[in-house]
């Protein structure tokens, strides 16, 4: 055990000031105790800072595991009937529907509240508030669906003649945006309030009906 820390009695090159020869038996009993002292702090600080890197260790592990994931959005139906005929557009109506999952293991989602808004190039041509204040369970599918119309839907002539327009190219696209206010539920713990939004572009061919390629799309989802 002391043979590898044994006293210098000798000046080493490794030292920076050599040391004296023929010191007092106090003076060695000193840099013994010294030397203990050197030691056992340093296996304190080396066990301190191995719990510390536990803790972080277990903590990050926690965070993976209980951080909450977003919900996830898909756009399974959007049309405009009224599209398909040439005629006006007064008694126009969209169909929707749309579905939002809590792809969460452990954590509930509470939407205190939901809105609505249809865009074209940007511009609203519509919207509603959606559902009421509801709780959503872990893996829970929660559909969103119906008619958008009367007035709900501020569709101007000069507006229509625009999708009759773009129709007469193959498609008219439209964006769908949901803005949720949402707390998650991480067992008796309430999140703050998120301010959630899901785009999902709908894209309706001459028929009026959603094309495939738009249809049952993730659509992205951002927090502001
Ligand atoms: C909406 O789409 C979902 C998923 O495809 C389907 O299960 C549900 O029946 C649809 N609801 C309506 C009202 O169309
Ligand atoms: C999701 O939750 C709603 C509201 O609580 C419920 O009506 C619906 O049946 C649930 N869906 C599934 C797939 O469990």
């Amino acid at each position: 055990m002391w043979s590898d820390n044994r006293i210098p009695v000798q000046s080493t090159p490794a030292h920076d000031h050599p040391i004296k020869r023929h010191h007092s038996a106090r003076y060695y009993a000193h840099r013994v105790k010294e030397n203990l002292t050197t030691r056992v702090s340093k296996l304190i600080c080396a066990i301190f800072l191995f719990l510390l890197f536990l803790v972080g260790l277990l903590t990050f592990i926690l965070w993976l595991s209980l951080r909450p994931h977003r919900p996830r959005f898909h756009i399974e139906e959007f049309s405009i009937p009224a599209l398909a005929h040439a005629g006006g557009f007064e008694n126009a109506e969209i169909i929707y529907n749309l579905t939002t999952r809590n792809v969460n293991q452990n954590i509930g989602v509470y939407y205190d509240s939901m809105q609505m808004t249809v865009f074209y190039e940007d511009q609203s041509i519509g919207g509603k508030p959606l559902l009421f204040p509801f709780y959503q369970e872990p893996k829970n599918t929660t559909v969103i669906a119906g008619p958008l119309g009367g007035a709900s839907l501020t569709v101007t002539n000069q507006r229509w003649e625009q999708f009759l327009a773009a129709r007469g190219r193959g498609e008219v696209v439209f964006r769908v945006e949901v803005t949720s206010i949402i707390r998650f539920k991480i067992s008796t713990w309430n999140s703050k309030h998120h301010r959630m939004h899901a785009n999902c572009p709908a894209g309706v061919g001459p028929d009026g009906l959603i094309l495939p390629i738009y249809r049952d799309k993730r659509c992205p989802v951002y927090f502001s």
